[in-house]
């Protein structure tokens, strides 16, 4: 596991964009998994500019995205298929053929959440997946107490994570209270890892991830045994840790 503590969201912005883009060009049919909420949303903006100005190519780049609510429609401005195609995907050349995101409209959720593991096995696997970090320390929607050997699954919300996104729904009565979510398990299989945190908010989730016992109290902490993850951390969501990370 790699730390690295950069002064500001930008700059784990750019330096996550730096890595991906890198891959994309060593390997042009490689598989990304995404993410959605703010943590890489500037990350996203960088692929974007990367694309446009320097012809970054995502034409046989296949996508896997982390999680979606249940019950929302794809064109519902709050579900992650919107997200991601209004905050990425359109402004770039990826071929929608590739692009997976838990159907959270399924009839069976259950027979989706299968189809999405082996389509994930079908292309080899993710090389790398992009993640953010709930307060709470949840990656995608595992959130704490969810097995650490999870599959991808239909999950029940915290309060906290409802909370947490009502401020986008207008009421918490609007958010939803079930998301399909990849499991730890599909997680931790991903070749290589990369976590973004940003902001006094995430301190707490970043000092339990590095330096705290793994648990699935707090989900995160299972990247503490990848071998090639890397957490890009701005100077706030690493204003509690104790140890001397890595400083570069
Ligand atoms: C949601 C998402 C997570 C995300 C988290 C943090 O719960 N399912 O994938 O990491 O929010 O969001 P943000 O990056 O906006 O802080």
């Amino acid at each position: 596991m790699l730390a690295s503590i950069r002064a500001d969201y930008d700059a784990i912005s750019i330096e996550g964009a730096r890595i991906v883009a890198e891959l994309v060009r060593k390997k042009p049919d490689c598989v990304l998994g995404f993410a959605t909420g703010s943590s890489p949303l500037k990350l996203y903006q960088e692929l974007i500019r990367m694309h446009r100005e320097e012809g970054l190519d995502f034409s046989k780049v296949t996508t896997f995205n982390l999680d979606e609510y249940v019950g929302l429609p794809p064109s519902h401005d709050q579900s992650y298929h919107y997200f991601m195609w209004e905050n990425l995907f359109k402004h770039i050349n990826v071929d929608s053929r590739y692009v997976h995101i838990p159907a959270g409209m399924a009839d069976d959720i259950e027979e989706q959440c299968e189809w999405y593991e082996e389509r994930i096995d079908e292309v080899g696997g993710i090389d790398l997946q992009i993640l953010g970090i709930g307060e709470n320390g949840h990656i995608a929607f595992n959130e704490p107490g969810s097995s650490l050997g999870s599959r991808t699954r239909i999950k029940t919300l915290t309060e906290k994570t409802r909370q947490g996104n009502a401020r986008f729904f207008g009421s918490m009565d609007q958010v939803p209270k079930y998301a399909i979510t990849m499991g730890i398990g599909t997680i931790m299989e991903a070749w290589r890892l990369l976590l973004l945190a940003s902001g006094k908010k995430k301190a707490q989730a970043i000092k339990d991830t590095l330096e705290g016992p793994i648990s699935a109290m707090v989900p995160a902490t299972i990247v503490q045994m990848h071998q090639h993850a890397t957490l890009l951390i701005d100077e706030d969501a690493a204003s509690m840790l104790t140890v001397d990370w890595q400083l570069d």
